[in-house]
């Protein structure tokens, strides 16, 4: 009989009597856990818990939510182990990403901390202008209210953390809509907040549909903000629905990766191949399509198939396994669909392409054209594109042909060609020498065009968390 979890709302845990939803490991199809699903009711009363929160949260000095912020990272960390084993198993990432994540997590509150001691205004210098000459101005950070955080299910704590650290971090309180599929990392770190002594109302938790209990959240103006992580589909109809709050959306991505004439082509492979699979793709800035100056492009094709063929598909909760299952049979159905399209239109399967179970075997894909789905859209799956070009003006050109603009990854020796792709390509993040999953847990994260509206990256979901209040005096 699988566990039933409740979830915490206003500072009790609650949910007995509501109806059940049914958390399923992936790779084996089996319940992990059971957890409330909220009605309009419950969502009503995480709302007037999260008022009270709020008034709690803006009380409390920055010492104070530094305190909070700084324990919580202590008891992720205390807790490391058991949190990978649930991120593995709600989620099916492998354990060594789920180790990493978890420590990841307790990173992304550990900067928070440092956040809430330093995070302040700046002086105007009202003598600027002739007309506010002699008076005296600054402007403070003000927590803006109540933050819905709408969360995905490829990273369950940590993309959790960056809205709820940055949130409390500012002074703000959060109501949390984890995704359906990994709602158990959302208790699990409620719990551990509530430890750390976060007080009643800065965090709750309600679970359940983006259709029913997303829109209200959406849709309700005693909020300040939706944060949300997931598809530009949704992505848009948030920002539709969201009224004058502020909306901050981190969405898809076909990341590239543009391997020059003088990259260092081990270097390259050796990353290549733990950005195109890690999380069985299932990351927005994941490799997707990768870019081989022509003199290259055999030496890299040939050394990074044999790489991926190394992997090791299997049980998320064995520890030697590099690639696990595809979050549900739904999301393996469409990709499967996916790669029979790319392989009818001409693509050549260099290796991979077999269903294991609920697994997709690591799959480069070679022979492909850009109006591909494998090539043009989000892949989300562990399946990577090559494709050769003539110059580095064409891999830069082809790169930017996109919809989407999260992070591109550059590997070339030449400076001019890095500053060259730091002007041309429209993308939030470009990663030097380095693929384009490369990501810390401080630094600016977001993208340009479909890829969303925002920045994360503690300090800079904080500038989206909080207002501007302007102060001046008439001396
Ligand atoms: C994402 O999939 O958007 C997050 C990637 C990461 O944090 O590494």
């Amino acid at each position: 009989m699988a566990k039933r979890y409740k979830v915490l709302i206003g500072g009790a845990w609650t949910g007995d009597n509501c109806p059940g939803i049914d958390v399923i490991n992936p790779f084996d199809d089996s319940v992990i856990g059971v957890v409330p699903e909220a009605s309009l009711t419950d969502v009503e009363e995480a709302i007037v818990a999260a008022q009270a929160g709020f008034a709690a949260m803006a009380a409390l000095p920055a010492h104070r939510r530094a305190e909070i912020l700084t324990r919580t990272s202590e008891l992720i960390l205390r807790d490391r182990e058991e949190i990978a084993e649930i991120i593995a198993r709600e989620a099916g990432k492998s354990w060594k990403f789920a180790l990493g994540e978890a420590d990841r997590s307790a990173e992304t509150f550990a900067f928070a901390a440092i956040e809430a001691r330093s995070t302040h205004g700046e002086l105007v210098p009202m003598d600027a202008s002739p007309v506010s000459a002699g008076r005296f101005g600054f402007y403070l950070r003000t927590p803006i209210g109540i933050i819905g955080a709408i969360t995905p299910f490829n990273f369950p704590l940590n993309l959790v953390a960056h809205k709820v650290a940055p949130a409390i971090a500012a002074g703000n309180s959060v109501i949390l809509k984890p995704a359906t599929k990994t709602p158990l990392s959302s208790i699990k770190l409620a719990e551990l907040m509530e430890e750390a002594g976060l007080p009643a109302g800065a965090l709750n938790v309600v679970i359940g549909s983006g259709r029913v209990v997303g829109n209200r959240l959406v849709e309700d103006d005693r909020l300040a903000m939706i944060t949300f992580t997931g598809s530009p589909p949704v992505g848009v109809e948030i920002k539709s629905r969201s009224g004058l709050k502020r909306v901050t959306l981190e969405l898809g991505s076909n990341s590239p990766t543009i391997i020059d004439a003088d990259a260092d082509i081990d270097a390259a492979v050796a990353r290549c191949v733990v950005g195109s699979f890690a999380n069985s793709g299932q990351v927005c800035i994941s490799v997707q399509r990768i870019f081989v100056h022509q003199s290259r492009y055999d030496e890299f094709l040939q050394k990074f198939v044999a790489a991926t063929g190394k992997l090791k598909v299997g049980d998320p909760m064995d520890k030697q396994s590099d690639i696990g299952p595809m979050i549900s049979r739904e999301e393996l159905d469409r990709i499967v669909g996916w790669l029979d399209e790319a392989k009818s239109l001409g693509a050549k399967v260099e290796t991979g392409g077999t269903v294991i179970g609920n697994c997709l075997t690591p799959t480069v894909l070679s022979g492909v054209t850009p109006s591909m789905k494998v090539v043009c859209s989000e892949v989300f799956a562990p399946i990577v594109t090559v494709m050769s070009c003539e110059t580095f003006e064409q891999a830069l050109e082809m790169a930017d042909d996109s919809v989407y603009g999260l992070q591109a990854g550059v590997y070339t020796n030449d400076i001019n060609k890095a500053f060259q792709a730091i002007r041309r390509l429209d993308v939030g993040g470009v990663i030097i020498n380095d693929i384009p999953t490369f990501r810390v847990d401080h630094m600016p994260y977001g993208g340009n065009k479909q890829s969303g509206l925002g920045r994360e990256g503690v300090r800079y979901a904080m500038e989206e968390m909080t207002n501007i209040k302007m102060v001046c005096f008439n001396l």
